[in-house]
């Protein structure tokens, strides 16, 4: 039967492609991997969840077992918008926010309410691969302005938007960014405050791992500055648990909200009721403040471990960048050696990175790559470290 589908592009794209084969290859057991983005199960409060759940159970399990509304739990709602006073946001209101499943899908969300083909959306370069595929579905004209090391570059961004006026949002991950694991410094974070106010573009600010700073003070949110003019996204997939999936997304602007809404309804009528309650449960119950502190020890431990076997291990000439918090290292080869190179010799010799190409909108047969710490043991870590030091020195 010749099937008349829609134009919407639903095929994995280079990015989904290249990824599902470089996570295929380093879910074999003999593998140490660094390809992949996993939270430490330290990180899980099992017990806690466990007592929450019998809790909610017990008071409201006929609530929990029901259908729900679309924007969220009103308490975790609640909860959500006080945790903006911690970050330099106040008057974040429960009705700004709209809990997803995972931070994943309001990206998928914004994505549908706000591209049609053709339209024109501003990324740092590199960015998290999952937002491209998720932006890709629509088929816009991805604009990447160059990640620096201490945030996107403010003279491309401006030239940026000014050559393109009609720039539908902006998509910036200030924090431990996904695959650099950079941070925006204050003052770039302000004069790209400045840059997007004046070009009057929409911020979509991601931000899972600011929760995971362990060294260093953390630049203010978009959304201190920018107001309704700044979507904040967050997650508890990497401070609780990844397997609740349960995100949000702070809209501000009453339009957006509504069609954000409305996209909700037809994807999945709301996220999954019991996990909000049991969260929700858990997060009233617990000091989830002390509980994101043992996460960060550890993987301050594992950052500045593997930092140290990559100065004992890696040749002169392959660069990485250090970072104060999140969960990844992000490496450059030198000239003549690319990462598709290491990683095919790092995987003949059982070791995985993630190399950069996927995260590039344009580019291929990049130099750099990127390299997971938060869930290795520190024996993998130097094994997998020295292996691939070798490497580098026979493809060098
Ligand atoms: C930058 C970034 N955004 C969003 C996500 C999606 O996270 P989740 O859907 O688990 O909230 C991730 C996951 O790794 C990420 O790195």
């Amino acid at each position: 039967m010749q099937l008349k589908l829609s134009k919407m592009i639903t095929k994995p794209d280079f990015q989904g492609e290249f990824t599902a084969s470089i996570l295929a290859a380093a879910a074999s057991p003999d593998i140490i991997s660094f390809a992949g983005g996993l939270p430490n199960p330290v990180s899980f409060p099992i017990p806690e969840m466990e007592a929450a759940t019998k809790k909610v159970l017990e008071t409201n399990g006929v609530i929990a077992l029901q259908y729900s509304s679309t924007a969220g739990w009103p308490a975790l709602r609640q909860w959500i918008a006080k945790r903006y006073e911690t970050m330099g946001v106040y008057g974040v209101k429960p009705e700004d926010i709209i809990v997803t499943n995972g931070s994943q899908q309001a990206l998928a969300m914004v994505g549908a309410a706000m591209l049609d083909a053709g339209d024109e959306i501003v990324v740092e370069n590199p960015t998290y691969l999952v937002a491209l595929q998720s932006f890709h579905v629509y088929d816009p004209k991805v604009l990447p302005v160059t990640m620096n090391k201490d945030g996107i570059d403010c003279d491309e961004l401006e030239a940026t938007l000014k050559a393109h006026p009609g720039v539908k949002f902006a998509y910036v991950i200030p924090n431990f960014q996904n695959p650099t694991g950079l941070s925006y410094s204050k003052a770039v974070r302000d004069r790209a405050a400045e840059i997007f106010k004046a070009a009057g573009v929409l911020v979509l600010e991601d931000n899972p791992y600011r929760e995971l700073r362990f060294a260093g003070t953390a630049a203010e949110s978009f959304g201190a500055a920018l107001g309704e003019q700044c979507c904040m996204l967050g997650t508890f997939s990497k401070i609780v648990t990844p397997g609740m999936r349960i995100g949000w997304i702070c809209v501000r602007n009453a339009e957006l909200r509504e069609k954000l809404l409305n996209f909700k309804a037809t994807a999945d009528l709301h996220t999954n009721i019991f996990s909000q309650m049991i969260l929700a449960q858990y997060l009233a119950d617990n000091d989830v403040d002390a509980h994101i502190e043992k996460t960060k020890v550890l993987y301050k431990q594992k950052a500045e471990f593997m930092m140290d076997c990559m100065r004992k291990y890696l040749p002169e000439g392959v660069e990485f960048t250090p970072t104060e918090g999140g969960m990844f290292l992000w490496v450059t080869l030198p000239e003549g050696v690319t990462a598709v190179d290491l990683y095919r010799k790092g995987l003949e010799k059982g070791v995985a990175i993630c190399p950069g190409d996927p995260f590039y909108e344009y580019e291929r047969g990049v130099r750099t790559f990127r390299m997971n710490y938060s869930n290795s043991t520190d024996e993998a870590i130097e094994k997998g470290v020295r292996i691939l030091g070798e490497a580098c020195r026979e493809l060098m």
